[in-house]
């Protein structure tokens, strides 16, 4: 596992489950907000951004795309990393369930801080936006799946995701910007 190449391999491969519920939250969303439109201290709990669906919806892509991938590498379509070569790793349902709900969570506590810092919906706060979804998907994966998180992140890996993140996350936002499916670049 020492070298680059396997390391955002396999950075990359396991954190899927974890990238992809934020854009799917951002098709299916729409319908009831979270919060229920209730305010605390003069602003949303959450606002309209963090909607049921959206979140269910995320939460499910992200555990679903990682079934297939465990498919994926018992059907031996995926090689398994090995010391003999570059490979993926397999999820346990807790580390999967982990990856994707905290990936949710991250973003919802990050809208959370948001409201209570004044921003407005939509409110780009850099830094924030791009790694709030990380730190919690794997600090939650970390706690329920700790072997397993030792074993697939520590340590290349957890680097490659830590600085690949921030770019991947503003390019997306941007191309789901340019698309239509967003109102902000960001
Ligand atoms: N979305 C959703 N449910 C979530 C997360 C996102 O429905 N849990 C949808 C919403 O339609 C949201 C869009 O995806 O407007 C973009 O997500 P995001 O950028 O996280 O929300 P913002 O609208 O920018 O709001 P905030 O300022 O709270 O981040
Ligand atoms: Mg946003």
């Amino acid at each position: 596992m020492a070298d680059p190449l396997s390391a955002v391999v396999v950075a990359v491969w396991a954190m899927l489950p974890a990238y992809v519920p934020n854009n799917v939250a951002v098709l299916a969303g729409g319908g009831p907000p979270i919060d229920g439109g209730r305010e605390w201290r003069g602003a949303r709990l959450l606002g309209d951004g963090k909607t049921w669906r959206g979140t269910a919806a995320g939460i499910t892509a992200g555990v679903a795309l990682g079934l297939l991938q465990n498919a994926l590498v018992r059907g031996g379509v995926v090689p398994r990393a090995s010391d003999a070569g570059v490979g993926v790793v397999t999820f346990p349902l807790a580390a999967l369930v982990a990856l994707a709900a905290g990936a949710m969570l991250g973003d919802i506590l990050a809208s959370f801080a948001k409201r209570r810092i004044g921003q407005e919906r939509g409110a780009a706060v850099p830094g924030l936006d791009q790694l709030d979804f990380v730190v919690v998907s794997l600090g939650l994966t970390a706690l329920v799946a700790p072997g397993w998180f030792v074993d697939t992140f520590w340590v290349a890996p957890l680097a490659v995701v830590l600085v690949a993140t921030p770019l991947l996350h503003v390019s997306t936002n941007y191309i789901a910007f340019r698309a239509g499916l967003k109102d902000v670049p960001w």
